[in-house]
Protein backbone atom coordinates (compact mmCIF):
# COMPACT_ATOMS: atom_id res chain seq x y z
CA UNK A 1 0.00 0.00 0.00
CA UNK A 2 1.24 3.13 -0.95
CA UNK A 3 0.75 6.77 1.04
CA UNK A 4 -0.57 9.70 -0.90
CA UNK A 5 -0.31 13.19 0.07
CA UNK A 6 -1.21 16.21 -2.04
CA UNK A 7 1.09 18.68 -1.45
CA UNK A 8 -0.79 21.85 -2.14
CA UNK A 9 -4.19 22.88 -2.67
CA UNK A 10 -6.11 20.56 -4.50
CA UNK A 11 -9.32 21.68 -6.74
CA UNK A 12 -11.04 19.41 -8.14
CA UNK A 13 -13.71 20.37 -10.28
CA UNK A 14 -16.71 18.73 -12.26
CA UNK A 15 -15.58 19.19 -15.38
CA UNK A 16 -12.85 20.45 -17.81
CA UNK A 17 -15.35 23.79 -18.41
CA UNK A 18 -15.16 24.32 -14.52
CA UNK A 19 -11.50 23.51 -13.98
CA UNK A 20 -10.55 26.13 -16.68
CA UNK A 21 -12.34 28.98 -14.88
CA UNK A 22 -10.74 28.20 -11.82
CA UNK A 23 -7.71 27.85 -12.97
CA UNK A 24 -7.90 31.40 -14.91
CA UNK A 25 -9.13 33.15 -12.16
CA UNK A 26 -6.30 31.55 -9.94
CA UNK A 27 -4.14 32.52 -12.42
CA UNK A 28 -5.98 36.09 -12.72
CA UNK A 29 -5.41 36.19 -8.76
CA UNK A 30 -1.45 35.24 -8.52
CA UNK A 31 -1.19 37.70 -11.25
CA UNK A 32 -3.21 41.22 -9.68
CA UNK A 33 -1.37 40.11 -6.52
CA UNK A 34 2.28 39.92 -7.88
CA UNK A 35 1.61 43.78 -9.87
CA UNK A 36 0.13 44.85 -6.74
CA UNK A 37 2.65 43.95 -4.22
CA UNK A 38 5.66 44.53 -6.88
CA UNK A 39 4.79 46.65 -9.43
CA UNK A 40 4.90 44.14 -12.37
CA UNK A 41 4.35 40.11 -12.57
CA UNK A 42 6.38 37.58 -14.47
CA UNK A 43 4.50 34.40 -15.67
CA UNK A 44 5.52 31.61 -17.67
CA UNK A 45 3.76 29.35 -19.09
CA UNK A 46 2.93 25.72 -20.38
CA UNK A 47 1.80 24.65 -23.95
CA UNK A 48 -0.10 21.61 -24.66
CA UNK A 49 -3.79 21.14 -25.19
CA UNK A 50 -4.86 21.50 -21.51
CA UNK A 51 -4.32 24.80 -20.53
CA UNK A 52 -5.74 26.30 -23.39
CA UNK A 53 -9.69 27.47 -22.46
CA UNK A 54 -8.34 28.73 -19.28
CA UNK A 55 -5.85 30.71 -21.14
CA UNK A 56 -9.06 31.72 -23.06
CA UNK A 57 -11.05 32.62 -20.33
CA UNK A 58 -7.97 34.69 -18.58
CA UNK A 59 -7.83 36.84 -21.42
CA UNK A 60 -11.26 37.90 -21.01
CA UNK A 61 -10.55 39.02 -17.32
CA UNK A 62 -10.08 43.01 -17.48
CA UNK A 63 -9.09 43.42 -14.26
CA UNK A 64 -5.49 41.96 -15.26
CA UNK A 65 -3.12 44.82 -16.56
CA UNK A 66 -0.97 43.18 -19.14
CA UNK A 67 0.84 46.22 -19.82
CA UNK A 68 2.60 45.13 -16.27
CA UNK A 69 3.00 41.72 -17.11
CA UNK A 70 5.85 39.51 -18.74
CA UNK A 71 4.85 36.17 -20.02
CA UNK A 72 7.12 33.60 -21.12
CA UNK A 73 6.95 30.68 -21.83
CA UNK A 74 7.82 26.89 -19.72
CA UNK A 75 8.52 24.46 -22.63
CA UNK A 76 9.10 24.75 -26.64
CA UNK A 77 8.98 22.18 -29.17
CA UNK A 78 11.80 22.28 -31.73
CA UNK A 79 9.50 23.66 -34.39
CA UNK A 80 8.76 27.33 -36.05
CA UNK A 81 6.26 29.68 -34.03
CA UNK A 82 3.60 29.22 -36.77
CA UNK A 83 3.68 25.55 -36.37
CA UNK A 84 0.52 24.22 -34.97
CA UNK A 85 2.62 22.38 -32.69
CA UNK A 86 4.65 25.35 -31.09
CA UNK A 87 3.45 26.08 -27.80
CA UNK A 88 4.03 29.72 -28.57
CA UNK A 89 1.22 29.79 -31.20
CA UNK A 90 -1.12 28.46 -28.81
CA UNK A 91 -0.32 30.70 -26.25
CA UNK A 92 -0.67 33.85 -28.66
CA UNK A 93 -3.91 32.73 -30.05
CA UNK A 94 -5.61 31.60 -26.87
CA UNK A 95 -4.24 34.39 -24.62
CA UNK A 96 -1.70 36.76 -26.01
CA UNK A 97 -3.67 38.01 -29.34
CA UNK A 98 -7.15 38.35 -27.45
CA UNK A 99 -5.75 40.02 -24.86
CA UNK A 100 -3.56 42.63 -26.30
CA UNK A 101 -0.76 41.89 -24.95
CA UNK A 102 1.91 43.61 -26.46
CA UNK A 103 5.01 42.01 -28.43
CA UNK A 104 7.67 43.36 -26.25
CA UNK A 105 5.76 42.02 -23.13
CA UNK A 106 6.45 38.49 -24.71
CA UNK A 107 9.41 36.32 -24.42
CA UNK A 108 9.51 32.74 -26.69
CA UNK A 109 11.78 30.07 -26.72
CA UNK A 110 13.40 30.52 -29.77
CA UNK A 111 13.41 26.32 -30.25
CA UNK A 112 13.49 26.56 -34.18
CA UNK A 113 17.25 27.09 -33.70
CA UNK A 114 19.48 24.72 -35.06
CA UNK A 115 21.69 25.48 -32.17
CA UNK A 116 19.34 24.83 -29.25
CA UNK A 117 22.47 25.07 -26.29
CA UNK A 118 22.86 28.28 -27.60
CA UNK A 119 18.64 29.22 -27.58
CA UNK A 120 18.51 27.52 -23.82
CA UNK A 121 21.64 29.96 -22.71
CA UNK A 122 19.85 33.00 -24.75
CA UNK A 123 16.43 32.34 -22.78
CA UNK A 124 18.15 31.90 -19.56
CA UNK A 125 20.03 35.09 -19.45
CA UNK A 126 16.05 36.25 -20.46
CA UNK A 127 15.19 34.72 -17.46
CA UNK A 128 17.72 36.42 -15.42
CA UNK A 129 17.54 39.64 -16.67
CA UNK A 130 13.46 40.16 -16.49
CA UNK A 131 12.59 37.62 -13.23
CA UNK A 132 13.82 39.22 -10.21
CA UNK A 133 15.93 36.03 -8.57
CA UNK A 134 14.63 34.03 -11.12
CA UNK A 135 11.41 33.75 -8.89
CA UNK A 136 8.34 33.64 -11.59
CA UNK A 137 5.30 35.12 -10.03
CA UNK A 138 3.47 32.41 -11.99
CA UNK A 139 4.06 28.83 -13.53
CA UNK A 140 1.53 26.93 -15.13
CA UNK A 141 2.48 22.97 -15.96
CA UNK A 142 1.09 19.63 -16.87
CA UNK A 143 1.08 16.74 -16.87
CA UNK A 144 1.88 14.48 -19.43
CA UNK A 145 0.50 10.45 -19.26
CA UNK A 146 4.11 9.26 -18.73
CA UNK A 147 4.22 11.65 -15.66
CA UNK A 148 6.53 14.30 -17.58
CA UNK A 149 6.11 18.29 -17.01
CA UNK A 150 7.40 20.85 -18.89
CA UNK A 151 9.77 19.01 -21.48
CA UNK A 152 11.25 17.22 -18.45
CA UNK A 153 10.87 13.35 -19.41
CA UNK A 154 10.89 10.51 -17.53
CA UNK A 155 14.88 8.51 -17.31
CA UNK A 156 16.30 11.64 -18.98
CA UNK A 157 18.99 13.91 -16.96
CA UNK A 158 17.30 17.00 -17.69
CA UNK A 159 15.11 16.71 -14.34
CA UNK A 160 18.43 16.33 -11.83
CA UNK A 161 20.07 19.31 -13.03
CA UNK A 162 20.19 21.97 -10.40
CA UNK A 163 22.64 24.80 -11.97
CA UNK A 164 20.85 25.85 -14.86
CA UNK A 165 17.38 27.54 -15.72
CA UNK A 166 16.37 26.53 -18.83
CA UNK A 167 18.33 23.99 -20.63
CA UNK A 168 17.90 22.08 -24.33
CA UNK A 169 16.69 18.39 -24.35
CA UNK A 170 17.40 16.22 -27.60
CA UNK A 171 15.14 14.26 -29.45
CA UNK A 172 13.88 11.19 -27.39
CA UNK A 173 11.24 8.98 -28.58
CA UNK A 174 10.33 9.70 -31.38
CA UNK A 175 9.51 13.30 -29.72
CA UNK A 176 11.12 16.46 -31.76
CA UNK A 177 13.74 18.53 -29.50
CA UNK A 178 12.49 21.11 -27.38
CA UNK A 179 13.85 23.98 -25.03
CA UNK A 180 12.53 23.74 -21.51
CA UNK A 181 13.08 25.54 -17.87
CA UNK A 182 15.06 23.59 -15.59
CA UNK A 183 13.30 22.13 -12.33
CA UNK A 184 15.51 25.52 -10.18
CA UNK A 185 13.09 27.71 -11.79
CA UNK A 186 10.16 25.58 -11.11
CA UNK A 187 11.54 25.39 -7.00
CA UNK A 188 11.98 29.33 -7.00
CA UNK A 189 8.38 30.18 -8.23
CA UNK A 190 5.86 32.14 -6.54
CA UNK A 191 3.19 29.93 -7.38
CA UNK A 192 3.09 26.81 -8.92
CA UNK A 193 -0.13 25.65 -11.03
CA UNK A 194 -0.52 22.00 -12.50
CA UNK A 195 -3.57 21.71 -14.78
CA UNK A 196 -4.59 17.98 -15.61
CA UNK A 197 -8.11 16.72 -17.19
CA UNK A 198 -8.98 13.52 -18.14
CA UNK A 199 -8.80 9.79 -16.98
CA UNK A 200 -5.46 9.55 -18.74
CA UNK A 201 -3.97 11.82 -15.94
CA UNK A 202 -5.03 9.76 -13.05
CA UNK A 203 -2.56 7.26 -12.93
CA UNK A 204 -0.02 9.60 -13.43
CA UNK A 205 -1.01 12.13 -11.09
CA UNK A 206 -1.09 9.05 -8.37
CA UNK A 207 2.82 8.76 -9.16
CA UNK A 208 2.92 12.42 -7.85
CA UNK A 209 1.07 12.44 -5.15
CA UNK A 210 3.06 9.34 -3.73
CA UNK A 211 4.85 10.09 -0.59
CA UNK A 212 7.74 8.27 -1.40
CA UNK A 213 9.07 7.84 -5.50
CA UNK A 214 11.53 9.33 -8.12
CA UNK A 215 11.44 11.90 -10.33
CA UNK A 216 14.12 10.34 -12.77
CA UNK A 217 10.84 8.26 -13.42
CA UNK A 218 7.93 10.61 -13.07
CA UNK A 219 9.66 14.12 -13.61
CA UNK A 220 6.48 15.83 -12.47
CA UNK A 221 7.59 14.72 -9.03
CA UNK A 222 10.07 18.13 -9.37
CA UNK A 223 6.73 20.17 -8.34
CA UNK A 224 7.00 18.63 -4.75
CA UNK A 225 10.21 20.62 -4.23
CA UNK A 226 8.26 24.12 -4.84
CA UNK A 227 8.55 26.43 -2.53
CA UNK A 228 5.53 28.95 -3.46
CA UNK A 229 2.29 27.54 -3.14
CA UNK A 230 1.22 24.45 -5.28
CA UNK A 231 -1.88 24.60 -6.61
CA UNK A 232 -3.23 21.38 -8.91
CA UNK A 233 -6.54 22.28 -10.56
CA UNK A 234 -8.56 19.19 -12.08
CA UNK A 235 -11.00 17.83 -13.14
CA UNK A 236 -13.41 14.83 -11.86
CA UNK A 237 -11.82 12.13 -14.06
CA UNK A 238 -7.92 12.84 -13.40
CA UNK A 239 -9.05 12.77 -9.60
CA UNK A 240 -10.60 8.97 -10.80
CA UNK A 241 -14.14 9.70 -9.73
CA UNK A 242 -15.51 8.80 -13.13
C1 LIG B 1 4.33 20.38 -24.03
C2 LIG B 1 4.05 20.80 -22.62
C3 LIG B 1 3.90 19.63 -21.70
C4 LIG B 1 2.42 19.49 -21.41
C5 LIG B 1 2.05 18.06 -21.09
C6 LIG B 1 0.55 17.88 -21.02
O1 LIG B 1 5.02 21.05 -24.74
O2 LIG B 1 3.83 19.32 -24.41
O3 LIG B 1 4.35 21.99 -22.15
O4 LIG B 1 4.63 19.57 -20.56
O5 LIG B 1 2.04 20.35 -20.38
O6 LIG B 1 2.56 17.24 -22.09
O7 LIG B 1 0.05 18.10 -22.31
P1 LIG B 1 -1.50 18.12 -22.62
O8 LIG B 1 -2.06 19.31 -21.90
O9 LIG B 1 -1.57 18.30 -24.11
O10 LIG B 1 -2.06 16.84 -22.13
Amino acid sequence: MTTKVVPGLLIAAPDPEQAAKEAAHRMARATREAIGTRGRAAIALSGGSTPRRAYELLAKDPKVDWSRVNTFLVDERAVPPTDPRSNYRMVKEALLDRAGVQEDHVFRMRAESSDLEDAAREYEALIKKHVPKGAFDLIVLGVGEDGHTASLFPGRPEVEITDRLVVAVPAHEGREPRLTIAPPVIEAARHVMILAFGKAKHEPLERVWEVSGSAKDTPARVVRGARGTICWVIDRAAGGMG
